[in-house]
């Protein structure tokens, strides 16, 4: 079996753009028997933001909510928080190590912030923080520890993977042969969904639409999606549209092969727009009902999640006790 690994970080609600680009390829991957998956809350990765106590909780409760509410199954999935696998951090350590400090340089979470702050005359490391600057290690250390051979992910963590590989590569340089190399999965069309302004949809542009929205105020925000302005009648092109791609999400086949007609015999934006609300709300709709059940449900989650984190560590354990031997440290 091949082993599949990703993680979302809790920083607020779950948006379209996480589960086009993640969650949804990561169940499907979860219900195939040739996988064995291991899908996690990166809990200390958003503590680089520096949350208020309550709303980290929150948050955290919300991408754990999110994953079950759309049928993934803990007894199938690892399925865990991040901080209660300890061994990740005592890896990070170890990789921090490994990786040379022009490495991070270059990651571009700390490049954005470093280069914004350049732009605005500012020192370049205002604001950063070291939990920033080392993320990708991090990130490596999660992947690495459960010998994850496929991250399904959205395009903005092709090169957290790509520094995965790099760090793996050099300590089984310097080691011996320990690491598996981990592949992305990168969906082409939906590598990056784009948001109610036209760039990538992130909870920073504060341009999403969120997952699980009440479905009145879902029409909004998709009512507000920016369109050509070619006019109602006008011959419309699905494919450079994201009210099309986001069609393409929640509907069937067949309901697309028409659609696509519709949009070619001039379908107008408005009613595209009426469209996409309507699939989207046929498949959510359950899912989001079991969400607010589970929101309101933190000791039940933290039961499923600490069980899930068991499991991790009848991986992590043993082999962070191996890589501890490889490095020369006594046991
Ligand atoms: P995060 O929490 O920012 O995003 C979670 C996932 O959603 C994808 N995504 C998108 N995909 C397509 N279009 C968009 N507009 C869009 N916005 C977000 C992201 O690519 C991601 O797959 N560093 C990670 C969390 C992480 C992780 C890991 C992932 C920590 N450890 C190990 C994989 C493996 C992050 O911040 O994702």
């Amino acid at each position: 079996k091949k082993n599949v690994l990703t993680g979302i970080k809790p920083t607020g609600d779950i948006h379209l753009g996480n589960y086009i680009g993640a969650i949804k390829p990561a169940i499907a991957l979860s219900k195939n028997e040739h996988y064995q998956s291991a899908y996690f809350v990166a809990d200390y990765h958003a503590l680089t933001n520096v949350p208020g106590r309550e709303e980290y909780k929150d948050h955290s409760c919300k991408v754990a909510a999110t994953w079950l509410a759309l049928g993934l199954d803990p007894t199938k999935t690892i399925f865990y928080r991040q901080s209660d696998v300890p061994e990740i951090f005592e890896l990070t350590w170890i990789l921090s190590c490994l990786a040379s400090k022009g490495l991070m340089n270059r990651a571009h979470a700390y490049k954005a912030l470093a280069d914004s702050n350049l732009d605005r005359g500012r020192d370049r490391d205002f604001g950063v923080n070291m939990g920033l600057f080392t993320y990708p290690v991090l990130m490596a250390a999660d992947i690495l520890l459960l010998k994850t051979d496929i991250v399904p992910v959205g395009k903005d963590q092709i090169q957290h993977i790509e520094i995965a590989r790099d760090l793996a590569d050099t300590f089984n340089k310097t080691y011996g042969d320990t690491f598996s190399l981990p592949q992305y999965q990168v969906e082409e069309n939906t590598a990056v969904l784009l948001g109610l302004d036209g760039r990538k949809m992130s909870k920073s542009y504060k341009n999403t639409i969120p997952l699980f929205e009440e479905s009145k105020k879902r029409q909004k925000l998709i009512n507000k999606i920016k369109t050509d302005s070619s006019p109602p009648g006008a011959c419309k092109d699905p494919y450079t549209s994201i009210i099309f791609s986001l069609y393409q999400e929640f509907a069937s086949a067949n309901e697309v092969l028409i659609m696509r007609e519709r949009y070619e015999n001039g379908i107008s934006w408005g009613e595209a727009k009426q469209e996409l609300g309507k699939v989207m709300n046929d498949v959510l709709e359950e899912p989001r009902e079991t969400y607010l059940e589970l929101i309101n449900a933190p000791k039940k989650l933290n039961e499923i999640l600490l069980e899930g984190a068991e499991k991790a560590r009848a991986i992590s354990v043993p082999f962070l006790k191996e890589i501890r031997e490889k490095i020369g440290l006594l046991s």
